[in-house]
């Protein structure tokens, strides 16, 4: 079965490893994380936006989801990634999510902390894990979308504060990563990271995984990060293996001829990340 992310989340913060949210955008997608994961023996989370949740469907997400974990006997969480509301987390968890984010950071603070607090109650009554979020991560995704301007970093001392009243179960900060690939190199706040995990006993969360260097990683989860995302690589892989294969051949017409050499090239993306976030033979 799926489980919270509270199965592994603890142990990650304790031995210094994270753990990847890959996200899932069809089958494929939850073909190669599990495949990946299987091989190194990783715990996982399948985060799903909303945009992924409308586009393949509440039904076929769980059943995919629970589809691997039967097939893996992986811990794996089936996590709804950035949600927006009360409504939409309560309808995953309905469904069969085991963990639920809620992205209240375009609300005001105190806001925040109350619409979180909501959202713990109800989903640790039913044994699911709840992230948080505290500033706001700049880049694109779905149809969020912040500007770098508008991007602000968490304070420190309100990331303490919105973990003490929520009793949220990892807590996502803004730290300078963004969501998509950078022009450049992110700048992390490492010290904001660190000075945060000393004084809660949950990890925090690093968004916009893709295209930060590995030293950069290894950085943060030495600082304290417990769970990494990661979607545009595996987004970038999958759509520029199916622009080679069908570069290459114009007369291909079964999907399973591109799709397939696409589910090996995220396999490949996944793989690397589980060995860099240090997860693999934590399962
Ligand atoms: O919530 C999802 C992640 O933060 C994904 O970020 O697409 O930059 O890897 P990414
Ligand atoms: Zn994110």
């Amino acid at each position: 079965p799926l489980v919270s992310m509270n199965e592994f989340l603890p142990k990650a913060k304790e031995k210094k490893f994270a753990v990847g949210q890959f996200n899932m955008n069809n089958l494929e997608f939850a073909q190669a994380i599990m495949e990946a994961a299987m091989e190194l023996k990783s715990p996982f989370i399948y985060g799903v936006s909303e945009g992924a949740l409308k586009y393949m469907g509440m039904e076929y997400t769980v059943a995919m989801a629970e589809a691997a974990a039967k097939k893996s006997g992986l811990p794996i969480a089936l996590h709804l990634d950035h949600g927006s509301s009360f409504e939409v987390a309560m309808a995953c968890i309905r469904a069969g999510f085991s963990s639920v984010m809620f992205d209240g950071s375009h609300h005001p603070y105190e806001e925040n902390i109350a619409m979180t607090k909501e959202i713990v109650k109800a989903a640790h009554a039913m044994g699911v894990s709840v992230e948080g979020e505290l500033g706001t991560i700049g880049g694109v995704e779905d149809d969020i979308s912040v500007d770098e301007a508008d991007a602000a970093l968490a304070k420190p001392d309100e990331a303490i504060r919105f973990w003490e009243e929520t009793g949220v179960d990892a807590l996502a900060i803004a730290v300078g990563t963004a969501h998509g690939m950078y022009a450049g190199e992110p700048s992390i706040r490492f010290d904001i990271i660190e000075e945060v995990t000393s004084k809660i006993p949950v990890p925090v969360v690093l968004h916009g995984g893709s295209g930060v260097p590995d030293d950069m990683i290894r950085r943060a989860i030495a600082a304290g990060v417990g769970k990494i995302n990661v979607n545009t690589e595996n987004q970038v892989a999958c759509t520029e293996t199916i622009r080679e294969v069908l570069n290459k051949d114009a007369k291909v017409y079964d999907p399973r001829k591109y799709l397939g050499p696409a589910k090996k090239a995220m396999v490949e993306v996944v793989k690397s990340k589980i060995v860099l976030f240090g997860s693999n033979n934590q399962a």
